[in-house]
């Protein structure tokens, strides 16, 4: 299973990555005006920085044809990018055209089965259902995530599950759980999953009692 985090933050991205366990970035138009900067270089020096994982990267445009070529633009910037395009069907044409093209297109936004079933079906690298987003209107995003799993690992359809809109160390627990291929987390969430007060304990314990042998040097 991968992980990958949510965020433009460059500072964030190298730490993570370079740790070993961050598989890939996911932004958003949210994350890259946090960050301020131009979000073309931003997005390069991400790319540069993952460098053996995606970086998935939203469209900005409305209309499909516009779309389209913002898109194909996109895709331009680092052959690890993955382009991400809302899951409408509105726009399912211009997916399929881009899906022929052999662009790698992260399908974001997915809130129900059904749209998970058509992102497979036009050949999407990635689906991304919104759990905390589902959540936060009474539907049971953890719920909707088993059912994807369920009907995309069952068929044989080649896109991945990503698990996105992840907001609680307890959202990423079940997400891993449940079987997604690729959970996406803030920083925040995936530093408070790592951490444990019996871990921090443990260490104090070990370093107290060795302290006792007074050895100075080991081995
Ligand atoms: C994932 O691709 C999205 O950028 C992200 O997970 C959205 O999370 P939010 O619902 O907390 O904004």
């Amino acid at each position: 299973m991968k992980i990958f985090i949510d965020t433009a933050n460059l500072e964030d991205i190298k730490k993570w990555y370079e740790a070993g366990i961050v598989d890939g970035v996911t932004t958003n138009p949210t994350h890259l005006s946090k960050e301020g900067a131009s979000p073309k270089e931003q997005i390069m020096k991400i790319c540069s920085i993952v460098a053996k994982g995606t970086v998935s990267v939203e469209v900005t445009e409305q209309e499909p044809e516009a779309i389209y070529r913002q898109a194909k633009e996109i895709a331009a910037l680092a052959g690890n990018v993955v382009v991400k395009i809302p899951c409408h069907v509105d726009y399912f044409p211009v997916i399929n055209k881009l899906s022929a093209e052999d662009v790698a297109i992260n399908a974001t936004l997915v809130f129900s089965l059904t749209q998970a079933l058509a992102a497979a079906k036009l050949g999407v690298t990635y689906i991304s259902p919104f759990i905390g987003r589902c959540n936060d209107i009474g539907i049971d995003g953890i719920d909707l995530l088993g059912q994807i799993c369920h009907v995309m690992h069952g068929h044989e359809f080649d896109s991945k599950v990503l698990a996105a809109s992840l907001r609680t160390v307890h959202q990423l627990q079940e997400a891993i759980d449940t079987g997604a291929d690729i959970a996406t987390v803030p920083v925040a969430v995936l530093e408070k999953s790592l951490t444990h007060p019996l871990l921090t304990v443990g260490i104090e314990r070990f370093n107290r009692d060795w302290q006792k042998l007074g050895v100075k040097q080991f081995p």
